[in-house]
Order: C-alpha cells, then structure tokens, then sequence
C-alpha cells in the first residue's frame, strides 16, 4: 500500500477529487469526518491527514511515501524528498504585502510571516536587513497591529488583504501543489509510485490543459 500524506481543506478535497477521477475510491471519507486515515476500496492508497506544515516531515522521514503539499512549505522547509510533480491546484502566490505608502527600502525590516525562512532568504538576497516576527496565522494582522512593517504570505483570490486594507507590495514566487515523494520510497516502491505519479500527471494535463 502507498501511504499519502495531506493536510485537511481545500487542496485535500481537489486531491480526493482527483484521484477519485483516476480511480481510487475512499468510500469512508467525508469532510466533516474526525477520522485521520482513509483507505481506497482496492486497498492500494492510504491517505494520512496531517497538518500541512508537517506533510514534508511525514514524507522525508518515511512515515508516509508521498505528500501532497504547498510548494510554500516546500520552500520553508526545504525537505529532503523528491518533489515529482506540478499538480497545478491551488495556484497562489507568495507575496510581500503591506499597507500601500509602505516603501520597502534598504533598512531593518520587521516582517511577520508563517514563512520565517523564505522571507528571511528573500531579503538576504536583496541585501535587505530584516527581523523576522514567526506568525501562525492572521498573519494580516501584523502590519495593523503594529507588530511588523510588511509580511509575507501567501495571496489567492487577494481579498484578506482587500478587507485589511493592505496591498501587495512584491509578488515573490508563484505557488502550486506539489507531489513528494520519500526517497526510499520511490526504490522500494518504484512501480505503484511511478504509476500513480503517472496516472495523476495525465489526469493533471486533462484538467489544466496548458500544462
Ligand atoms: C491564507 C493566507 C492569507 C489568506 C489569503 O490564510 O495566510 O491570510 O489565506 O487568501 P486570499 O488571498 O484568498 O484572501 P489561511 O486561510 O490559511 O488562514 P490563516 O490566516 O489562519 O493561516
């Protein structure tokens, strides 16, 4: 059996979906469900609920095969895994935001972010000074509190920051979900990995047509 790793919301259900279409059935899953681990009819795929800071370490330390998983995180944890493949849902983007008359210049920046490590790398680059507020969430609320000047954080449809009066200010990298693969995984349960990896790319390609 392949074990997957993926956290509860709006990309496990599109991951569920997806691999519904592709012919795995989880006839026990529901959303509302407490249950943390779901298996296919064909007993071929279980699906582990984690949050989804901890999909990447599920998958880096073999507790699972594979993880479905932001490439945020990806990019915040820097995981020793293989990231297989682009599955295009939950397209987004990571961005520097803040309120609109904020200039980011050459100064210490204080910057709140669920992403320490990512903002952190970004304005190292830029030779851009920086302390770095390591927020869990409501991340907006740190500019409007007076915790940080801007934050990093992902932006989807934009209307968290709309509604908190803030903007982007620098989109940084554009982000999607990604398959990952445990390395161990991929040699000892080569066929049925690479075969599900083939079988989500196709159906990928059916849904996201300019793939
Ligand atoms: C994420 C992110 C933003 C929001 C962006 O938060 O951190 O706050 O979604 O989405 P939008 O551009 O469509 O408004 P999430 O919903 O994960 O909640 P959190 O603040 O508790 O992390």
């Amino acid at each position: 059996m392949v074990k997957i790793a993926l956290a509860k919301g709006r990309l496990a259900e599109i991951a569920i979906d997806l691999l519904q279409t592709s012919g795995y059935r989880f006839p026990d899953y529901s959303k509302k469900s407490r249950k943390l681990v779901f298996e296919d009819e064909t007993k071929t795929i279980s699906l582990t609920f984690v949050k989804s800071m901890d999909v990447p370490i599920y998958v880096e330390k073999g507790a699972t095969d594979i993880g479905i998983v932001g490439k945020d995180i990806l990019m915040e944890i820097e995981p020793d895994v293989y990231e297989m493949l682009d599955l295009k849902m939950g397209a987004c983007r990571i961005c520097v935001a803040g309120f609109p008359n904020t200039k980011i210049q050459r100064q210490q920046l204080v910057i709140g972010s669920k992403y320490p490590n990512v903002a952190k790398k970004y304005f190292q680059n830029q030779g851009i000074k920086t302390e770095i507020i390591h927020l869990n969430g409501s991340v907006e609320l740190a500019p409007i509190m007076g915790l940080s000047d801007v934050i990093v954080d992902i932006v989807e449809s934009g209307k968290t920051l709309k509604e908190n009066g803030l903007v982007v200010l620098e989109e940084m990298h554009p982000i999607s979900a990604r398959m990952i693969v445990n390395k161990v995984s991929l040699k000892t349960k080569g066929k049925i990995v690479e075969t599900l990896i083939e079988t989500l790319r196709e159906e990928t390609k059916n849904r996201y047509e300019d793939c």
